[in-house]
């Protein structure tokens, strides 16, 4: 049992992973949290000083390395299944749940956490809800290939074992 969760930034993928994973008996896996510790620097560093695709071709490698890992759950950013045919990657390596939210949830939660966020760290706050919504339009039909939906606004700590419980 492997497990991707997918989603746009905010949608609460490492919040409720690290609830779910424990309570399924499942490892629990930051694959941001991976990359800031193989290149010993933060997220917004790597993309200030060796850019996007520097990052993106870091992070493909670094899924790749989760094939390691059995009975776990990996919480994945936000651009994960958008990038280097990572979406094909996970749907065959394991099992992907996309946590699916409206723009102004998403808004509310980027606006609310204290993560610096290298995508919209240069945009003004009036227009982060805006950009949310135009990337999200753009991710969506990665986000889609998921083999499950959980939408945000539903969640409870058993609403992934629920789902995997009820739904073959
Ligand atoms: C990104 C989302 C971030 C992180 C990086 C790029 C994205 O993860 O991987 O800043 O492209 O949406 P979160 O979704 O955990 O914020």
């Amino acid at each position: 049992m492997r497990i991707f969760l997918i989603g746009f930034m905010g949608s609460g993928k490492s919040h409720w992973g690290k609830i779910w994973a424990p309570s399924m008996g499942l490892s629990f896996f930051d694959l941001d949290e991976i990359i800031e510790k193989k290149l010993g620097k933060k997220i917004a560093d790597i993309f200030e000083n060796q850019g996007e695709a520097f990052f993106r071709k870091t992070e493909a490698e670094t899924l790749r390395s989760m094939t390691l890992q059995e009975n776990c759950l990996i919480a994945c950013g936000g651009g994960a299944a958008c990038f280097e045919g990572n979406m094909e990657w996970m749907k065959e390596h394991g099992l992907t749940v996309y946590l699916s939210a409206t723009p102004k949830q998403l808004f509310d939660n980027i606006m609310s956490d204290e993560i610096k966020r290298p995508l919209i760290n240069n945009i003004n706050a009036a227009e982060i809800l805006y950009f949310v919504e135009q990337k999200l339009k753009e991710r969506q039909s990665f986000y889609l290939e998921a083999a499950k939906t959980l939408l945000v606004s539903e969640l409870t700590n058993h609403s992934l074992l629920y789902l995997l419980e009820t739904d073959n």
